[in-house]
Order: C-alpha cells, then structure tokens, then sequence
C-alpha cells in the first residue's frame, strides 16, 4: 500500500493495526467473482419495466447542450411536491468525463443551501474515500438518486425516485463511467430494485444497464460516521472499485 493509501486510511479512520484485514480483502477482491446478470438475479436485482435500469439509455452524446439542457430541466423540475420545500435543486457534480460515477440518495440541508452534492460532513468523508483510492473529489462526478432535498431528511418516498429517475438516467448515459459507486442503502436498492439488505449489496460487482457498467455497492458515509467500525468493510468496496478501474477498459 502507498504511503498516500495509509494516510487516507487514517484519515478516514481506518487504524493501521487493520493492515492484515486490508490483505485479506485484497485478496478477496481478486477472487471475487464479477456478479453478472444471473447474480443480480438472484439477489431480486432484476431491471423492473419502468425502473431507472430498464429506462437506462446506452450512452449518449455528452454534448455541451445535452448537459446545459437536462441541467436547465432539472433547475426548472416540479414533477413531484419536493420542488415546495426545496431552496434549490442539486444536479451533480465532477467531471462529466468521469470514469467513476458516484450516486448518493438525496440533498441534505448543506446540499439544498449550498446547490451540490455531498457537501456536508458525510461529504467531506467521501471526499477521503474517494482520495484514499488516488480519485480526488475533482476527478469523479457526482449526483443522487433524488435532486431535491426531502424535508427533514426523510427517506425519499418510491414516487419522488420515479419521477426523478429519468434525470439521473440521463446523467449516467452522459457521463457513460466506466463504473458506478452507489453509496447506501437507498441508491444501491433503487439502482438495482431490490429490496435486498444493504449487507446483501456490498461487496460484490453488479452489472448496470444496457451497457453493462459494474456497479459497486457500499456504506452511505453519514452511516459511516454513525458506525466507524465499518469504515475497513468500507474500504474492501473501494479496493473494488479501484481494481474495477485499473482494468484495461
Ligand atoms: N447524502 C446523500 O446521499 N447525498 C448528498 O448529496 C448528501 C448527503
């Protein structure tokens, strides 16, 4: 491991004594099997007609005016009632040429103030995360499954992710990562619609879409902060997606 690993894995509050743990996951992130179709079958990940997997568009031209128009749509969305309560919308943000497409749940209160996502405290530990595998926050793109901040930071209700699907649908056609990291339970079981414990999610690779991106399932970092002690079950996703990216694509 890189001195700049081990000063993430310290910042993000992963103990050095855990140096055994991180060979272990190593290991079995090189005999994890890739979870094809019939994988994410088994575990209920079946594309539903109409759910975001079966909406998903192959990729499409990542033109300046396909991005300035899906963002104008979105600033201008009152498709469901969130559009009342919220101060702004929170579109995405990041390369839009990113290999790596990280998806969160939904704007908190620092999100819908401030107009971009994970910006809070969970934000500045995924902003670790991401460093912790050479991937600054710069370097990736980042958006939710809901653009809107649900009041009180409840979940966001089946109906809201619906109407808000086809947005983020269209982001990851634009952005066409080579990967995507859902982050938490909600947006790993909305992108995979599945009802599927989070523990079920994590720790394998899924294939999304038309096109067929691996997809990596991991703890939402607000939950990390809530329970430190998974930070290094944490870290054995992010070795995943790393190695999913080292690949030749
Ligand atoms: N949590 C999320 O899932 N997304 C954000 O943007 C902020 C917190």
């Amino acid at each position: 491991m890189s001195v700049r690993a081990e000063r993430y894995l310290a910042e993000i509050g992963i103990t050095v004594y855990k140096r055994r743990d991180l060979a272990a996951a190593r290991a079995s992130v090189r005999n994890a099997p890739t979870e094809l179709a019939a994988d994410a079958r088994a575990a209920g990940a079946l594309a539903q007609p109409g759910s975001l997997a079966a909406a998903q568009p192959l990729p499409i031209a990542p033109t300046h005016e396909a991005w300035e128009r899906l963002a104008a749509e979105v600033r201008a969305c009152t498709l469901c009632a969130l559009h009342k309560t919220r101060t702004q919308t929170v579109f995405g943000v990041g390369r839009r040429d990113a290999e790596l497409l990280v998806i969160g749940e939904a704007p908190g209160a620092d999100e819908d103030r401030q107009g971009e996502p994970f910006v809070g405290r969970a934000g500045q530990l995924l902003n670790a995360m991401l460093r912790a595998i050479g991937l600054p926050r710069g370097e990736v793109y980042i958006a939710n499954i809901l653009k809107c901040r649900p009041p009180g930071n409840r979940d966001p209700q089946p109906e809201e992710a619906s109407l808000c699907t086809s947005y983020l649908a269209r982001q990851i056609a634009l952005v066409n990562p080579r990967a995507i990291l859902a982050v938490g339970r909600i947006a790993a079981q909305w992108l995979l619609q599945t009802d599927s414990p989070i523990g079920r999610l994590r720790g394998r690779v899924f294939r999304y879409g038309e096109s067929g991106t691996p997809l990596v399932v991991t703890y939402h970092p607000a939950y990390l902060l809530r329970s430190p002690l998974q930070k290094a079950t944490a870290w054995t996703d992010l070795c995943m997606v790393r190695e999913l990216l080292r690949k030749k694509a």
